[in-house]
């Protein structure tokens, strides 16, 4: 059965920040896992293994932050989806706007690694966003709908993907979007959805992202298409991720 009503998802981003030292903080996020969600962290690539390994047994997911599109091969230095799989990843982040930006991800690089997060049989979490420029000048559901639609291959379930909607505008800044203007892309998102995918619209994940922390998450998460926050800075310690969490467990 195709699942109608989404998962509520707390993802945290490591980003390229933590040391095995933090494995402690992974530890204590999932020591506090409440009911009724799903949490998930995003370390870099050489802690997944170790993280893994930290939090087996409990409630707490453990994801990459980026594939190659292929299983394996001559590509110095990437990682595939099937050895962040082999090493206890259950997610990988794809087209985060700072690898749209750092190593020009284009949409069909980005749909090329949905499908390779797939083929590992791990669940896909895209990421999407428009800058200021393009808030600006008017064009921030175009951009989404382009980005949605031109990352996305065939074959999507509320299963398989996680949509992430993060202003790039937003992102480390401290400066986190109005719930107002998160209601509006992401009651778009899902009349999208809705177009796409039928019935089965309602039942993919919409995570927002950028600037997330304990103080603004109640109303985010209060909001009616957010079903839950990939967060950054305020992941990187469970003093900060666990009252995240929490709101979430508790809208
Ligand atoms: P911040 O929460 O640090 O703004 O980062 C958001 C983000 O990019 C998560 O992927």
């Amino acid at each position: 059965m195709t699942r109608t009503t989404p998962r509520k998802l707390a993802a945290g981003n490591w980003k390229m920040n933590g040391s095995m030292a933090a494995l402690d903080e992974a530890r204590a996020v999932a020591a506090a896992v409440p009911d009724g969600i799903d949490a998930l962290l995003c370390p870099p690539a050489t802690l997944i293994g170790p993280m893994a390994a930290a939090v087996e047994g409990t409630a707490l997911s453990v994801g990459g932050q980026a594939c190659h599109a292929a299983a394996s091969g001559a590509h110095t230095g990437d990682l595939s989806a099937e050895m962040l799989g082999e090493a206890g990843a259950r997610y990988v982040l794809c087209g985060h706007s700072e690898r749209r930006t750092d190593h020009e991800e284009t949409d069909d690089m980005v749909r090329d690694h949905v499908a390779a997060t797939w083929r590992a049989g791990l669940v896909a979490v895209l990421c999407i966003g428009e800058t200021l420029a393009q808030r600006d000048a008017g064009h921030t559901l175009a951009v989404l709908g382009e980005q949605l639609v031109g990352s996305l291959p065939e074959g999507a379930t509320p299963d398989n993907l996680v949509i992430a909607y993060e202003p790039v505008w937003a992102i480390g800044t401290g400066r986190v979007a109005e719930p107002a203007q998160v209601a509006e892309v992401h009651d778009d998102l899902r009349a999208r959805l809705g177009d796409i995918f039928g019935d089965a619209g309602a039942g993919f994940a919409l995570l927002y992202g950028g600037s997330v922390k304990a103080s603004n998450a109640p109303d985010l998460f209060a909001l009616a298409n957010v079903d839950g926050a990939l967060v950054g800075g305020a992941s990187l310690k469970a003093t900060d991720f666990v009252p995240i969490m929490e709101a979430l467990a508790a809208s």
